[in-house]
């Protein structure tokens, strides 16, 4: 049979591990745990089937996990990651092995959520960054889950190198192609001792994390868009003396899109799909994102200043066209 383990990131948890650990006595138990001073120490050593692994100084969840990953041999063990501080719901590790007899990734997808509306309103907004910017999120439930398992030889470990938090992201992108994933719905519990290692640092950290894990592709579409702005303009100048205004823009628009949709193609989205699906599928974006500018400007002109209409025009147009290059004109 093959070995079950979970691996536990510990930052003075001690109080919460004395509940936590006799309730894994099945399974193999990897602590990574950074230093802490609260009698972490002792608790592991009750228990026969915990390995503790103490990294001299805190280096975050993430680093922490991916240590106690690499420390186990099996080549095609099966893992469950979770919190130490009870919010992760020991009672459903069963499930988690068991659905990993079948699939290569399985996640903890929460539910019955009693969050304040705030905290729902930044969870929702991460995940819609999250989904937008890393195709691999589609079809996942609640990517921001930190209780997840995997089996071994369904992830490329040797390519994560944790950035940030979000352990599980890192997992899913570098998922073996052709894995199956499946679902564990559980309550997310309230922590009973000790608080949150997560600190407002964690905003700045989830995004520089999305940005590393989606190969910087929103600087580069940024870039291309400004770049194409040069186009457009350039375009404009020059053939402005041989047509009427009108044509003139027209065909300084459209040249524009050709080369931002060249630069994306070959830069920004590294050839995902065949050049021929995606340069008829931008050029549609591009154009609809053109009248999201149009409408929202003048629709806000209305009501407020008329170039502060066009710059959120603007922006709301970028948004419009990153969002539906990743997930329609060049998606897989
Ligand atoms: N070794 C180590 N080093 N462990 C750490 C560190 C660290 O720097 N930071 C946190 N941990 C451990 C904690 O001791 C705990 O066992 C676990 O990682 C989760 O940390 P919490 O501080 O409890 O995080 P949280 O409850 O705010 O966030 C959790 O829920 C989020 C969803 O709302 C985590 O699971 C996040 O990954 C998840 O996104
Ligand atoms: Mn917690």
């Amino acid at each position: 049979m093959l070995k079950e383990y979970v691996v536990l990131p510990t930052y003075h948890e001690a109080e919460n591990l004395r509940l936590l650990l006799p309730r894994l006595k099945r399974y193999s138990v990897i602590v990574v745990d950074d230093d802490s001073r609260d009698g972490t120490k002792d608790v592991c050593r009750k228990h026969p089937n915990v390995r503790l692994f103490v990294r001299k100084k805190k280096s975050g969840l993430s680093s922490a996990v991916l240590y106690g990953i690499k420390m186990i041999r099996e080549k095609d063990a099966k893992i469950v990651v979770m919190d130490a501080d009870m919010q992760h719901d020991p009672e459903k590790l069963p499930e988690f092995f068991r659905k990993l007899d079948k699939s290569g990734f399985v996640y903890g997808s929460r539910h019955a959520r009693d969050f304040s509306v705030s905290r729902r309103f930044y969870s929702w907004l991460a995940a819609t960054l999250a989904k937008t910017m890393i195709p691999h999120t589609k079809g996942i439930d609640d990517v921001m889950s930190g209780y997840f398992g995997f089996r071994l030889k369904a992830v490329d470990i040797q390519k994560i190198k944790p950035k940030g938090y979000k352990i599980m992201l890192d997992v899913l992108v570098n998922l073996r192609p052709g894995t199956k994933t499946d679902k564990v719905y559980f309550v997310f519990g309230k922590r009973i001792h000790g608080r949150s290692k997560l600190g407002p640092a964690v905003i700045f950290s989830f995004l520089s994390q999305l940005l590393s894990l989606s190969q910087y592709r929103l600087v580069y579409f940024s870039a291309v868009g400004i770049s194409g702005i040069v186009v457009n303009e350039g375009a404009a100048y020059l053939l402005h003396p041989f047509l009427p205004l009108w044509a003139d823009f027209l065909i300084a628009i459209e040249l524009s899109i050709l080369s931002n949709f060249l630069l994306n193609h070959y830069i920004t989205f590294r050839r995902r799909v065949r050049f021929l699906r995606a340069l008829p599928r931008y050029n549609l974006v591009a154009l609809v994102g053109l009248s999201v500018n149009l409408g929202v400007a003048i629709a806000l002109s209305y009501l407020i200043f008329y170039l502060t209409a066009d710059l959120i025009g603007i922006i709301a147009a970028f948004g419009f066209n990153y969002t539906l290059s990743e997930r329609f004109a060049w998606a897989k």
